[in-house]
């Protein structure tokens, strides 16, 4: 392998230099090598020294790999070589803390799966204002039992113009009104002395049309233009438009923008400010992965890939999960290996389990470490409207079937909309089609069916296939909103119990709970953002009100719905922490209990067993399950109970442990 290393090594550095002396010369390329680049101006390479035996090592490990898929998808050895000489240099510029995290990481691959990782997903300024405030309420984070922050997008985006901060004019640049590169710099290290992770967005799939290269490409310069998808007339976007499918149909309809002052389309899959970038291109390639390790060095211990499977396009095609993403994956995670091998990367795939699963990669060539488990959740809140456990049944038998290297984020509500991406070929089978399924969901969750107490709104509600999806916070759409509006202190109490319930269930499940900021306490929908005419045709930000830091305070007294949530919870994330049951890598399993409306789970790790039981429905009813091989106790009274028969009361739920 050293032997290979070396030949390969120097062979990209003649690329290299062949490179230089072209650039020397003069001649320009009409695309690819972009001028304004400074990565391109590396430091002629120093023979490996001492000091970077650990990167040698890596390289070395994956090079051949890393080599054979670049050269498949770009057959471009000098800006192959470009990306291996500015790895080196990222490595270089690493903190040395970073790099022994590294280490210690490389040493225990899995030191992400312990039972102990709980998230929290939160916007920084309706959490606290600035990151600099962020740092002042980490002690609140770990009241929460938080110890994995994902900080949403925080990147230099044009006010109106950001789709929640997911149109990056700048991938250096922190906005302003919330710090600096310097303040997270700082916050990561304060997090990683509290033993805390950071997570972020890697918005790579598209930039803000504010973007220096969309600038520069909308003045006409053929260079920049070919980091994006510009055409002269309809006539590729139109045949574009055959097959591939609308994200936003009602907000930003189409996939393409007409821009009269340049006299071109522009592929603009999501809205129109966000400009598809061109993967086609290895300048864009190269220059995102700079940028991936420019931010990584900033102490990110999680980057999150957002929108990955959108990042490459095919005309005759959905653009979607393109077998040429996979390839970007599987080098992006290379690249993490050799220069970062701290980070873990999470794939935004919000998709049927079939497309989703394809992220993890292979054992051998693993892709992403974690994925949203979004069927799952999907699946929980139609249980919820249904009272009927059998899809949710059958879905969690999938994820239990799947290996135990997968790592799945396991969510109740984050920052987008739900989807209502179920298994619908199975729904059929029971007689429920899926449009007035969806429509069902639709009015229970904004209230108006089923005996629903929740609230929420509508998300692109598509009049042409009479699609739509929902938007609201957890406290919301389980009534605690429509209970606190009625001051109706027993529909309180079963809205309270419902949410508790929900969380219970979720961190039952294999792999990390990611709370949504703001659950812990009960917060409910913002119905704000419709006075803000940058917000008001999104509704997905009736959930992303900020965090209400009076009622925040009431987490110290057990009478008010906060204290009672906030309380309960806390007493799940300990048990979780507590029982090395819950460790990812654990046996899980779902058991028939001959009742409709209750959900049984097993885990089972090392000796440990734990079988829980939840209540979907709001009467009390009887789990027909026969586990008692041995006693057991209920984690959350520490009484004998039998897990036979089991008497749950309503949206009741509970976690016995065999002794
Ligand atoms: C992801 C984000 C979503 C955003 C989209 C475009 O799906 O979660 O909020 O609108 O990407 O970047």
């Amino acid at each position: 392998m050293g032997e290979m290393l070396k030949t390969t090594w120097e062979e990209d550095s003649v690329f290299r230099t062949r490179k230089a002396g072209k650039e020397k010369a003069g001649r320009k390329k009409a695309a690819g090598n972009g001028a304004g680049d400074t990565e391109k101006r590396m430091p002629a390479k120093e023979n490996p020294s001492e000091k970077n035996q650990a990167f040698v090592a890596r390289l070395a490990k994956h090079h051949d790999e890393l080599r054979w898929l670049y050269m498949e998808l770009y057959g471009n050895g000098d800006m192959f070589a470009e990306l291996c000489h500015n790895m080196e240099r990222f490595y270089r510029e690493r903190n040395n803390v970073l790099k022994d995290t590294d280490l210690y990481r490389e040493s225990r691959p899995d030191w992400y799966k312990s039972n102990d990782m709980l998230g929290m997903m939160f916007y920084i300024d309706n959490f606290a204002g600035t990151m600099q405030a962020v740092e002042d309420r980490l002690d609140y984070i770990e009241q929460c039992n938080v110890n994995y922050i994902h900080l949403m997008p925080f990147l230099d985006t044009p006010a109106g113009r950001s789709d929640g901060g997911y149109a990056v004019s700048d991938f250096r640049k922190v906005q302003e009104r919330l710090g600096s590169m310097e303040d997270l710099e700082s916050l990561t290290a304060a997090c990683h002395k509290k033993g805390i992770n950071v997570c972020m967005d890697f918005v790579m799939n598209h930039t803000s049309e504010d973007h220096e290269w969309a600038r520069k490409a909308r003045q006409g310069d053929g260079e920049y233009m070919s980091r994006y998808f510009f055409y002269e007339d309809d006539s590729i976007p139109a045949r574009y438009e055959q097959t591939v499918p609308q994200v936003f149909p009602t907000t930003a309809p189409g996939n393409f923008t007409w821009l009269p002052d340049c006299g071109h389309y522009v592929m603009t899959t999501f809205y129109p400010y966000q400009w598809d970038l061109n993967y086609r291109n290895p300048r864009v390639f190269n220059e995102m992965m700079y940028n991936f390790l420019f931010l990584a060095n900033k102490g990110i211990d999680i980057m999150r890939i957002d929108a990955v499977p959108y990042i490459w396009k095919e005309l005759h095609t959905s653009c979607r999960n393109l077998p040429q993403v996979h390839t970007i994956v599987r080098m992006m995670r290379m690249i993490a290996e050799i220069v970062c091998p701290g980070i873990l990367l999470l794939g935004e795939v919000v998709m049927e389990p079939e497309k989703v699963l394809p992220y993890f990669g292979t054992v051998e060539k693993p892709e992403c470490h974690m994925l949203y488990n979004v069927t799952t959740m999907a699946t929980t809140w139609h249980t919820v409207a249904t009272r009927d456990v059998r899809l949710l049944k059958r879905q969690l038998d999938i994820v239990n079937a799947l290996p135990k290297d997968y790592v799945f984020l396991n969510y109740l509500r984050c920052h987008d909309d739900i989807g209502w991406g179920l298994d619908y070929n199975t729904l059929r089978g029971e007689g429920i089609r899926e449009r007035s399924h969806k429509q069902y969901l639709n009015d229970y969750f904004q209230g108006y069916a089923g005996g629903s107490n929740s609230r929420g709104e509508l998300y692109n509600a598509d009049p042409v296939t009479g699609d739509a999806r929902f938007c609201g916070t957890t406290a919301s759409m389980c009534g605690i909103e429509k209970a606190g509006f009625e001051q109706d202190g027993e529909a309180m109490e079963k809205a309270i119990r419902l949410d508790v319930m929900l969380h219970a269930y979720m961190f039952l499940q294999s792999g990390i709970p990611v709370l949504y900021s703001g659950d812990e306490i009960g917060q409910v929908n913002d119905y704000s953002y419709k006075d803000n005419p940058d917000k008001a045709a999104d509704s997905r930000y009736i959930h992303r009100g900020a965090m209400n830091w009076e009622l925040a305070e009431n987490i110290r007294r057990p009478d008010t719905v906060e204290g009672k949530l906030f309380g309960r919870l806390k007493e799940l994330e300990e048990i979780r922490k507590r029982e090395k049951v819950f460790v990812s890598g654990a046996d899980t399993w779902t058991i028939e209990t001959g009742e409709q409306s209750v959900l049984c789970m097993g885990r089972y790790y090392e000796g440990e067993k734990i079988i829980g039981l939840f209540n979907f429905s709001e009467y009390e009813k009887t789990a027909w399950i026969h586990e008692a091989d041995g006693r057991y106790v209920d984690l959350l009274t520490g009484a004998d109970v039998r897990p036979e028969e089991v008497r749950i009361p309503a949206y009741g739920f509970y976690l016995m442990k065999k002794k």
